[in-house]
């Protein structure tokens, strides 16, 4: 195996570019892969400030760096869930790859600053705690760049994350989701903008580049997502992507292309208020992180 570029011993093949790389080329691959996402999206603009969410595991480190070598000026967030030893190893990669590098990060902890953990949400709510961590999530990354400043707030999403949510979406016909599943989200009154520079990059790459650059990562996912749908739809794309490389990209990177403008007109174009009582932007008086909070409490 030689790389593409340099005809010298390859460390990795990526069977969809039909191309094997050596070190420094598979890392110049993947920042050029990511710029590239920045620029044909609009992402991030000259001079702004951006906000990357950082779980401890090697998609968001992997971001972290990526925006650094394009000199993005970046601090990073991360949120302790209180999902019980989990939550304390991801928060020390995420502390530790930020004191190393002497970048910022903001710290929030559901339980110091809310008063509620994931687990304890799950209970009350009755339903798989993905809702309500995925809820409590976009609240606070939206909070915390409103406050702080920060015109963009990006997640580290790969290929393989969207593809499998894209994947849900279709077998349901989730036309809403769909219309609103889109590398980059524009900002709206009270909302900062959204974006996922990693959607080129698949989670053996993310993987990979931290192996190669040196970052330290937790390598267990959340011990709550076990029977999580988008598991079963990962595992049945990765089959897919054995026999035909290139399939997962060409599904998702088709639907951002051309399908989903079609889907434009599902989206609910709900008119915000202010909750009475955080002050988030909500289609109802109180906001559902607000909603959860009083319920978590309440039991
Ligand atoms: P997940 O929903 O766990 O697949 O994570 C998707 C993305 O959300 C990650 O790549 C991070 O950017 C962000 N994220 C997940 N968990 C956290 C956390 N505890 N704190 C901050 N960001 C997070
Ligand atoms: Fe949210 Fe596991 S990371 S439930
Ligand atoms: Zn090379
Ligand atoms: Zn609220």
């Amino acid at each position: 195996m030689k790389c593409r570029v340099c005809r010298g011993p390859a460390v990795i093949d990526v069977r969809r570019h039909n191309a094997a790389f050596c070190r420094d080329h598979f890392l110049a691959h993947c920042t050029e892969q990511v710029r590239r996402t920045i620029s044909e999206h609009k992402m991030i603009g000259p001079g702004e400030r951006v906000l990357v969410a950082v779980s401890g595991g090697k998609d968001s480190l992997a971001l972290w760096d990526l925006l650094q070598r394009l000199e993005y000026d970046v601090d990073g967030l991360y949120l302790g869930l209180g999902i019980g030893d989990y939550s304390d190893e991801s928060g020390r990669y995420a502390r530790e790859f930020a004191r190393s590098r002497n970048l910022k990060l903001h710290e929030i902890d559901l339980a110091a600053d809310f008063g509620y953990t994931i687990p304890e949400a799950a209970a009350a709510t009755r339903r798989p705690p993905c809702g309500a961590c995925g809820l409590s999530k976009r609240h606070l990354f939206d909070q915390v760049a409103m406050e702080r400043g920060y015109d963009v707030v990006v997640t580290g999403h790969n290929l393989d994350d969207e593809a499998a949510v894209l994947l849900g979406n279709v077998l349901r016909w989730e036309t809403e989701y769909l219309a609103r599943q889109h590398p980059v989200l524009p900002a709206r009154s009270g909302f900062p903008r959204k974006a996922k520079p990693l959607v080129r990059l698949a989670e053996r790459e993310t993987a990979a580049y931290c192996v190669l650059v040196g970052i330290d990562y937790i390598v267990e996912e959340c011990p709550m997502a076990e029977g999580n749908r988008h598991l079963g739809y990962k595992a049945v794309l990765n089959e897919l992507e054995r026999q035909s490389p290139g399939t997962k990209a060409a599904f998702l990177h088709g639907f951002v292309d051309r399908a989903s403008p079609r889907f434009a007109s599902a989206a609910s174009e709900h008119s915000l208020q202010t909750c009475a009582s955080c002050g988030a932007p909500t289609s109802g008086e109180i906001c559902a992180f607000c909603r959860l909070q009083s319920r978590v409490r309440a039991q």
